[in-house]
């Protein structure tokens, strides 16, 4: 398999002087195209700053992000902006729907900035949302507006699907169906990288990543990870 992203002794800070502290401290991984990749650790452990990186959400201080061919730690604000759009679906905990928008609405709002752009009926389609597409995200579950979140991210065709704790506001059933379908959007040209708190996830990893105090732990990889369904929660 080929490395989508390596990822290269990375340190981030924020602040300055008295307040700077480090979120990484030299982070370094490789993940491979096609793999439903895991990231694992402590509150503040530097996971959320790993997953705006990859994303092009921000810069490190020094180290290299590879992403394809390219080096986009030496991105100016232009390509990465371009960089985001055409590469990255981004899932955050609390969905990040706008309100008064429909569910359609709401995944049909990124066509203008996509060069891959999927069709929000389709991609409503998939993640099961058809007969709620036109409702207000207010009107929907929690689970709901987190499948219309999912279906905002895809309907880029983005080769990196990035997901920040996905289902760190919903109950654990909701939660699986959730991780389910997001292990199902992983494999041929979609990687999906997912960071949980939930470690009983790892079972149904390709690769692992644990981080911990900014810095990368252990990196491992399932030879037979299970299917969401099949972990014992
Ligand atoms: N925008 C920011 N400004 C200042 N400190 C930050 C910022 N974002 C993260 N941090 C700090 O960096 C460290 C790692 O944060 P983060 O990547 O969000 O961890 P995690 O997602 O694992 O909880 C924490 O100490 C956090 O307080
Ligand atoms: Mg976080």
């Amino acid at each position: 398999m080929s490395a989508i992203i390596e990822f290269k002794n990375i340190v981030k800070s924020y602040g300055v002087n008295e307040n700077r502290t480090f979120a990484l401290r030299g982070a370094s991984f490789t993940v491979d195209k096609g793999e439903f990749v895991v990231i694992l650790g402590p509150s503040g452990s530097g996971k959320s700053t790993i997953l705006n990186l990859i994303g092009g959400m921000g810069r490190a201080d020094c180290g290299e992000i590879v992403v394809g061919e390219k080096n986009i730690a030496n991105y100016g604000d232009k390509e990465l902006s371009e960089y985001r759009a055409d590469n990255i679906g981004f899932v955050f905990q609390f969905y990040n729907l706008i309100p008064t928008l429909t569910v359609r609405e709401n995944v049909a709002l990124v066509k203008e900035v996509s060069k891959n752009y999927a069709g929000a009926d389709r991609v409503l389609g998939e993640v099961g949302l058809s007969a709620h597409k036109n409702k207000f995200p207010s009107q929907l579950s929690g689970g709901e507006q987190q499948r219309a979140a999912i279906a905002r991210a895809l309907v880029k065709n983005p080769p990196l699907l990035l997901c920040d704790e996905p289902t760190g506001a919903l109950d654990s059933g909701t939660g699986i169906v959730i991780l389910s379908l997001l292990q199902n959007m992983s494999g041929e040209g979609r990687t999906v990288i997912v960071v949980t708190h939930n470690s009983a996830l790892a079972d149904a990893a390709d690769k692992v990543i644990r981080v911990k105090d900014g810095r990368i732990e252990s990196v491992s990889a399932n030879e037979k990870p299970l299917t969401v369904e099949e972990v014992n929660w």
